[in-house]
């Protein structure tokens, strides 16, 4: 790890963690891990080794079966700061019925730094559409989510997730379904909102080679080597 890195506190940290959904079969287990601001990190890895699994552990969807997860200094048992932790889940969760506006508008009002304390409107409205525009949906605008394709879809899921302006953003394989040239705007626009907020993006990849092209770090876990029912994140890939 960089010097500049090991000055500033972790956005993400999590010491001894084991995570899975039930003790007599845990997923994986994570000795040691630290998310620095402005760094883009990978979870790479096969199908069902748990990613999604570890992604929602650190948004504090699941509890971990034992150690430390703190995030933005406070730990998964406390209740996080509304609006600095941003989730593009796999499943996207849109609303399919309405419109691409209404959708990214539920984003931008979850920005909200307290429930009592509401954003104008036209702010919110504000940054909902700044987030369109970025992922090339202005022409979508009105347009109902079941009208839209998959790739149009994971951009509606990523543009709410960016009007809301959190602190660290979690996305899970939000690159796929996405043609090449589509891949990289996302990609860019992304990266660039990490970089300029100080934040941090926890990206899950499937495939290791775009995870090694757009990650500063990427952790892999690695499938049953000591266990079928546990995996070590391999260390020669992590720099922790
Ligand atoms: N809510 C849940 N309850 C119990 N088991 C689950 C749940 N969600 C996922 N699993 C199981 O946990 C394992 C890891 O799943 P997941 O984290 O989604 O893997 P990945 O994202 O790497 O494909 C799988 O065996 C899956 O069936
Ligand atoms: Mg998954």
């Amino acid at each position: 790890m960089s010097e500049e890195l090991s000055n500033q506190s972790p956005l993400v940290r999590l010491n001894d963690v084991v995570i899975g959904y039930n003790p007599e079969s845990p997923l994986v287990t994570i000795p040691q891990m630290n998310i620095y601001p402005g760094e883009i990190v990978a979870i790479a890895g096969p199908s069902g080794v748990g990613k999604t699994t570890l992604l929602r552990t650190i948004a504090g969807l699941v509890r971990p079966l034992s150690g430390v997860v703190e995030v933005c200094g406070k730990s998964s048992s406390d209740k996080l700061p509304r609006g600095e932790v941003g989730y593009i889940p796999q499943r996207l969760g849109l609303v399919r019925h309405a419109s691409v506006m209404h959708n990214v508008m539920l984003g931008a009002n979850a920005g909200h730094k307290s429930s009592w304390e509401l954003l104008p409107s036209s702010t919110a409205k504000k940054h909902a559409l700044e987030a369109i525009s970025s992922m090339g949906l202005d022409e979508k605008i009105r347009e109902p989510i079941r009208r839209l394709s998959g790739g149009q879809q994971r951009r509606v899921a990523t543009a709410r997730t960016l009007a809301q302006s959190p602190l660290l953003i979690m996305a899970d394989e939000f690159l796929s379904e996405l043609d090449e040239g589509t891949m990289a705007m996302v990609l860019d626009v992304v990266t660039e909102y990490v970089r300029e907020s100080g934040g941090a993006l926890i990206v899950v990849e499937h495939d290791i080679s775009r995870a090694k092209s757009m990650a500063d770090r990427m952790l892999v876990i690695d499938d049953g080597r000591v266990n079928p029912f546990i995996t070590e994140i391999t260390s020669m890939e992590v720099k922790l």
